[in-house]
């Protein structure tokens, strides 16, 4: 479960400013995850989720403590456009699992989710301590790997042809970035005055307990 405390206010990029999620974002939940072309990109089952199925993933995995979940809001606008999470925290092992889905697709190919992702295992890795993100993705799901790519994830396994999609079978392909994998990227990033955002958090986030329950074990 997450604690409520690993919880930052906010986490803010250039582009895109990564908030909690409040009750009345249920209405943008349910029509990002009745789109056919969302479910066929997220979800092992043929089609989207029923509108009690998304109400009751919304309260539990947005809403709930289960998941360190956060919405994903333009920084110009303040439109919403998505929502990421890292869940199964697991605090003997510094692990946790990372979702993302941005669910309006005019969004897609913008840099806007890839840039959530980056907030997120910099506040998973620079101030939760974690040790290791793992993820799984569809091998059809080019957009994703590439993105989850350039922010660090090595593909470490596969599962073949765990998936029936468009007539055909694809791989379940498992991704992982470790800490270690992180920081070489981040101080390569610095050395090359690169395009990497630069993140700001919330005093809230920077006093945060989290970063002591898991920086005291390493
Ligand atoms: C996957 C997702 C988070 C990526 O975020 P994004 O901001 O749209 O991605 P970006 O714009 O940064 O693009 C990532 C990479 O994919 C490339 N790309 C963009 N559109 C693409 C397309 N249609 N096909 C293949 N590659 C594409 C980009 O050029 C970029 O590659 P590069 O870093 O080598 O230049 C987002 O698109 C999304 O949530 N999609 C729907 C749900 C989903 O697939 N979730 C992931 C489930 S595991």
């Amino acid at each position: 479960m997450a604690h409520r405390s690993w919880f930052p206010e906010s986490l803010a990029g250039s582009r895109v400013v990564l908030r909690r999620h409040i009750p009345a974002n249920l209405g943008a939940f349910l029509r990002w995850y009745s789109d056919a072309e969302v479910a066929r990109l997220t979800r092992y089952q043929d089609g989207p989720m029923r509108p009690e199925e998304i109400e009751r993933f919304f309260t539990a995995r947005a809403l709930g403590p289960e998941s360190l979940s956060l919405a994903v809001h333009i920084c110009e606008t303040d439109r919403l456009i998505g929502t990421c999470a890292l869940s199964q925290l697991d605090s003997d092992n510094g692990s946790a699992l990372y979702h993302i889905t941005i669910g309006e697709k005019d969004a897609w190919g913008h840099g806007y989710g890839t840039e959530a992702t980056r907030l997120m295992l910099d506040h998973a890795f620079g101030t939760l301590n974690l040790h290791r993100i793992a993820l799984s993705v569809f091998s059809f799901n080019e957009r994703a790997i590439r993105s989850y790519r350039s922010c660090g994830f090595v593909v470490e396994g596969r599962a073949r042809e765990a998936i029936w999609r468009d007539g055909q079978w694809w791989d379940e392909v498992s991704m992982s970035v470790l800490k270690s994998d992180w920081e070489a990227l981040r101080d390569r990033s610095d050395g090359e005055g690169s395009d990497r955002v630069e993140t700001r958090s919330t005093p809230a986030d920077r006093t945060t307990p989290a970063a002591g329950i898991f920086g005291r074990r390493r």
